[in-house]
This record gives C-alpha cells, structure tokens and sequence, in this order.
C-alpha cells in the first residue's frame, strides 16, 4: 500500500468512480436514522438560499442537491464540481453545470460566488485549508460558505463490525484510507482560522436497523472507507463475510436492534472583507 497525499487523492477518485456505494449511504441515512436526516433539506433551510444566489457545490457527488434547486425553480447559477467524473456527468442536467475540478484549486474568478457549499466533503480533502482557503476566495463579499461534516466517532459499531471482518480475513487494506482528519470537532477552528467567524450546529441521530438486510448493505458500503476498494480482489469476499456476520448478529439476538449513534454538523462562515 502506498502512502502520502496522492495516494489519498488515488484513493478518493477510486472511491468515487462508482457512486452507487455513496448512494446505498445516503439512502441508508434517510431510511434507518432514528431521527429524520436530510442534510440536503437541512441546509437549504438553515442557508434560507435565495432564489438568485450564484451557488457553488464543491463535492457535488450524485448532484441531487443542485438538481432539487433547479427544479423549484432557482434563477441564479447552478455549479457543481467534483473530482469524479461520474458524479459529474450525474450532475450536469437542466440549468446545473458540473465541472471535473478539486476543491483546492478551483477553475472560478475571485468573487464569482454568492453561497458556496461543502457537503460532506472537506473530509476527503488533501489540503482542507487550502480548500477552504479556495472558497473564500471565489465568495463575494458577504457571501456564505457552509460545509456539513461527520461527528469523529459516526456508526462506529457498524465499522467495527467490517474491521473485524477485514481482521479475521487476514485482508490487507489496498489503498490509502480515503478519510482525513476533518470532523464536526476541528472543522470549525479551520473556518474560524480562513474566515474570522464560525456557526456550528450539531445533528446528532442514530441509525437503527432491524433486520440484516440493511445493515449489510451499509457495512459493504463502509468498505472502501476501511482501505478495501471496490476493484480489490477481496471485496466480493469481505461483503459475503459481512452479510453472514450480520444474519448471525440477529439470529443471535432475537427480537433486538442494531442501534448505532452517528451525527453531522453544519458549520456556515460569512466572507466579511
Ligand atoms: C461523501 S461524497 C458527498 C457527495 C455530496 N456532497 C453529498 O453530500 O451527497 C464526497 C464527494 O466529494 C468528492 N470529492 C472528494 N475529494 C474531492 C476534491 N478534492 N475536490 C472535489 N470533490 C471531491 C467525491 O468525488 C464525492 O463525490
């Protein structure tokens, strides 16, 4: 396995060359979370985004997000970038544009942004300053970046349940974890450090499974996140392992659930200058 900043970068493009991993997260989140969880909603409402805004989604994965404004009808530029190119040919419907572009570089003018959004992203990142350092830059002033961010410790039962797998498979991790540092706990110092102010808030949930099912597609999805990509050749035996580990959890524990805390936070930042 090899190791340093474009090993990291390797990895993330590798995690999301396929998005149907990402997409088994985000409905696993809406679905099986004690409490409602939509961050996409959740962000809209707490941006209150006008309708005009220039709006820029770095990490724009699947595209959903931009593609909910344009269909209720947002006026102002739509743009989405991303490192995958799969998410963003996803991205790029109606009036929404998407460009192949990384968080720490990018392809705008200074000031060409009125809202610009990092949802969970920033974790993937190499360089997180210098990112965020890039979306202040293109802001207008006065304008709003937010990023939503993981709790450091989010299902750590159910990534638990796929290291020991990994352990007790004797598999070793083929790339680089494509997960930094950044979390809802040192996120806002950065912001803090780039723009001088800093809104956090905390939505702390649970998923709860009750059945196997779920939860196994869950945990195969957290593979890549545990060093084992999808092309690696012991990912088809991993997720087997999981799915038997995971029937056996409940046969074992009749009438239970598996109850796993996890939680997010939306930091938000003015460009004051
Ligand atoms: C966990 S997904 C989140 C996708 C979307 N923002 C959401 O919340 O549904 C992370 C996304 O960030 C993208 N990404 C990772 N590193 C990036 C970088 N340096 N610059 C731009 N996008 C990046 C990935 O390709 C992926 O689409």
């Amino acid at each position: 396995m090899t190791t340093g900043p474009t090993a990291h970068q390797d990895a993330v493009t590798a995690e999301y060359a396929d998005l149907n991993p990402l997409q088994v997260r985000i409905t696993t989140h809406r679905l099986y979370s004690e409490h409602p969880d939509n961050p996409d909603a959740t962000v809209r409402e707490r941006l209150q985004v006008p309708s005009d805004a220039d709006l820029l989604d770095i990490g724009c994965g699947t595209g959903q997000f931009l593609r909910d404004l344009d269909h209720d009808g947002h006026t102002g530029q739509l743009t989405g970038i991303d490192t995958s190119t799969e998410a963003v040919r996803q991205t790029a419907t109606g009036r929404v544009t998407a460009l192949n572009a990384s968080a720490d570089n990018l392809p705008f003018a200074p000031g060409t942004f009125d809202i610009v959004t990092a949802r969970h992203m920033l974790y993937h990142v190499t360089d997180p300053l210098q990112a965020l350092r890039e979306a202040a830059r293109v802001l207008r002033s006065g304008g709003t970046f937010a990023a939503t961010v993981n709790h450091a410790s989010t299902a750590p039962r159910t990534h638990d349940l796929v290291r020991t797998v990994i352990q007790d498979a004797d598999a070793a991790p083929s790339t680089d974890s494509p997960v930094n540092a950044v979390n809802s706990d040192t996120l806002p110092p950065l912001l803090r450090q780039v723009f001088g102010n800093v809104t956090t808030v905390r939505y702390d949930n649970a998923l709860v499974f009750s059945r196997p099912d779920p939860l196994a597609e869950f945990a195969v999805a957290l593979l890549p996140f545990n060093g084992i990509a999808a092309t690696d050749t012991a990912y088809d035996r991993l997720a087997e392992k999981i799915r038997a580990r995971a029937l056996r959890w409940f046969s074992d524990h009749p009438g239970q659930v598996w109850r796993d805390p996890k939680g997010w936070a939306l930091c938000s930042a003015t460009l004051t200058a």
